[in-house]
């Protein structure tokens, strides 16, 4: 191997004051296997997290159930470690952004923006709730729509029609914490000028550390504009006070990603580590921050700028993925398909179901991932069960029984799978590295297939009765068997505790991918083979999706806010898509017509197809549009499909892209172009 990387790994700080869901895990268990498939190749990897625990919303809710918010922290950290190592994501440290680690660092790093003339104090107007005495978040200033006239809505966004706007503008605004009608009060805050920053921004975003759709994304916010970052809050609040600013408190994001850092300087302080050969400008180390895309804003704009300015090194990748739906549909407690972590467990399902599952899903990009249950339990029972364990309980009895559990020695040369297994070590780590885990999984099942075609052409049972084959079976069984040992070694990042079930029937240590370069030697001895695995009953997961149903009681409540991360952030709230749009929002989209004048592959990209669509204007429109799966270019020309005609041109690596043609896809399939019947015409309105 080429020297061992030093390699630093976060992934984004749960808030201390709700459980872990199904929608988190996708993050945790991504960043799980990336860095057990990092330890496994032998670099010095660390992985690193935190309760992210400040705010207004722990502040109230400790208050509601009447506790201490230190109270509040310390037990909710308890039920997410337990709740992570349940699903075996196994952390190096994980912490509290409540620290004194994380404070020291977020006062130098405060000290070191001021010295360089990047924050600014000002007075600002805001939402003040009298009885309470605090000023409001905008999400705890509720009141009447403004556009549909909903009652009820918060501060920054309408449940119902889905309007943004400014608390102002809300009709008899109320305070969510106390019912009183909030006035108007004025405060000095601390703001951080990011416009300064843009220059630096600029740069890093071009440096390679953000996947492409994030650097997309970054180029609209540049267009946007960088505006002043409020990074302090008056008291009450539970947070950090800023030393030079009495009852001024750091505002909950900008010590939360600092909380990175104070997790990791904990961890140097319990190893004997040098934090500053991982944190300092000219570091050789890499650091990685597997987040969701909903907080990209704060890792790829004000953290970089940051760092930056006060003289800490940035990050070499920020990896962000996409949300997580279940049966297509946004996580809903009336479903029962918000479904907790602890639920998960209690309700007796294996945690490694639902690891390989969501890295079947996975890939590098920011889509979304869809947990579908049916496909879910069809999965993993034909793959980990049909195809992978069955591959060890079809011989391993016969290598008890007939050789005292002693395997023989084989060559690579013996059989072509054996040199095709092992050399299949560097594509599947390429995978792995890429965070590509769905191809990583279809690559190792391909090879389960291949093996169990051996055993079915070999068939052992057969070989067992005959007379005269027992070298014969001795040597199938050992073949099968060190095929075995190579599969679990590259699933061995997904499915971490069945692999350690494995190595303790195969009797062998902890599995690492160099091991695959070897095969086992002769009178290697086995244990008695035990069940591995079993089967989903279907019937679990009917049970717990009803487990997960509210209470009558319960349901009489409204659904949690989609974006409750975000319950203090107020300028770039992501708004949650309501379940239905009045009939207003669809006349809003210009649905069109359009004759597929010209279809053509684009250089380098593997999804795109470039269309030239004629929609009956004078200049054609040009539109890429992820299809080539499923279509040759000539099989489209001349043909006519639906375009969205009014949607914001979109800038892409290959070029603009002036709208959108609708296709169907889901697990099933896809993408099935949408085709008109006959009769349409170019530039028809489709209502
Ligand atoms: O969105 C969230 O859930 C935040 N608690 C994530 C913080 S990540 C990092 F910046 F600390
Ligand atoms: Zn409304």
């Amino acid at each position: 191997m080429n020297q061992p990387r030093k390699i630093l790994v976060t992934s984004a700080l749960p808030y201390a004051n709700g459980p872990i869901h199904l929608g988190h895990l996708v993050e945790y268990i991504q960043t799980d296997i990336w860095v057990r498939f990092q330890k496994m190749r032998g670099h010095a990897c660390h992985y690193v997290c935190a309760d992210d625990t400040h705010g207004t919303p722990i502040m109230l809710r400790a208050e509601q159930e009447g506790i201490t918010p230190e109270e509040l922290i310390s037990r909710v950290k308890g039920e997410h470690e337990r709740d992570f190592k349940g699903f075996h994501i196994e952390f190096d440290n994980y912490y509290s952004t409540h620290s004194e680690e994380t404070r020291q660092l977020a006062e130098t790093i405060y000290a070191r923006l001021k010295t360089r003339g990047l924050i600014e104090s000002r007075t600002i107007e805001q939402y003040y709730d009298p009885v309470k005495a605090m000023f409001l978040p905008d999400r705890f200033i509720k009141g009447e729509c403004p556009r549909c006239h909903a009652k009820d809505q918060y501060g920054d966004s309408c449940e119902v029609c889905g309007a943004s706007y400014s608390p102002t503008d809300l009709i008899n605004p109320y305070s969510a914490v106390s019912g009183a009608r909030p006035v108007r009060k004025e405060s000095v805050h601390y703001f951080f000028k990011l416009g300064k920053c843009e220059e630096f921004l600029k740069d890093w975003t071009r440096g390679g550390a953000l996947q492409d759709e994030a650097a997309n994304k970054m180029a609209e916010w540049f267009e946007a504009g960088l505006n002043d970052w409020d990074i302090s809050r008056d008291a009450p609040y539970f947070g950090f006070e800023i030393s030079d600013a009495p009852g001024k408190f750091f505002y909950v994001w900008l010590d939360a990603p600092i909380g990175y850092m104070g997790s990791f300087k904990n961890l140097c302080d319990k190893l004997g580590l040098n934090f500053d050969d991982y944190w300092k400008q000219d570091s050789e180390a890499e650091l990685y921050h597997f987040i969701g895309k909903d907080i990209l804003y704060f890792h790829a704009l004000f953290w970089p700028a940051m760092l930056e300015h006060s003289d800490f090194r940035t990050p070499t990748k920020i990896f962000a993925h996409g949300f997580l739906t279940v049966n297509g549909e946004k996580m809903s407690k009336s479903r029962g398909t918000f479904i907790t972590a602890e639920s998960y467990l209690q309700q007796g399902l294996n945690p490694e179901w639902l690891r390989y599952y969501y890295a079947c899903k996975l890939n590098g990009s920011m889509e979304d991932i869809d947990l579908n249950l049916e496909d879910f339990v069809l999965r993993v029972n034909s793959d980990l069960v049909g195809k992978y364990v069955n591959i060890a309980s079809r011989t391993a009895g016969f290598v008890s029984k007939k050789f005292g559990g002693s395997l023989r020695a084989i060559e690579e040369m013996e059989h072509d799978l054996v040199a095709t297994l092992q050399n299949a070590s560097d594509e599947v780590s390429a995978y792995y590295e890429n965070r590509d885990y769905g191809r990583a999984l279809r690559k190792i099942m391909e090879l389960a297939d291949e093996v169990n075609y051996y055993v079915n052409d070999e068939k052992p049972w057969e070989l067992a009765k005959q007379e005269g084959e027992t070298a014969h079976l001795h040597r199938v069984c050992s073949i099968t068997l060190n095929l075995f040992r190579l599969l679990t070694i590259y699933l061995k990042p997904v499915v971490p505790g069945l692999a350690k079930q494995v190595e303790a029937f195969l009797n062998l240590p902890s599995l690492a991918f160099a091991d695959a370069k070897t095969l086992l030697p002769e009178g290697h001895r086995i244990n008695a083979y035990q069940h591995l695995l079993t089967r989903i009953d279907p019937k679990q997961i009917e049970t717990l999706v009803e487990a997960n149903k509210p209470t009558l009681q319960a349901a009489a409540q409204p659904e949690p806010h989609s974006e409750q991360r975000h319950a203090e952030h107020q300028q770039h709230t992501i708004h949650p898509v309501a379940d239905t749009i009045s009939i207003d929002d669809f006349a809003k989209i210009d649905l069109r017509v359009a004759r597929i004048v010209k279809a053509e592959h684009v250089q380098g990209a593997d999804k795109l197809l470039k269309l030239t669509l004629d929609i009956g204007e004078a200049r054609p429109r040009t539109v890429f549009a992820g299809i080539k799966s499923a279509y040759d270019p000539a099989q489209l020309e001349g043909k006519l499909t639906v375009m969205v005609a009014n949607l914001a041109p979109r800038k892409m690596k290959f070029g603009l892209s002036e709208g959108m043609v609708l296709a169907a896809s889901d697990e099933r399939g896809g993408p099935f172009v949408m085709f008109p019947d006959e009769g349409a015409q170019p530039g028809m309105r489709v209502k």
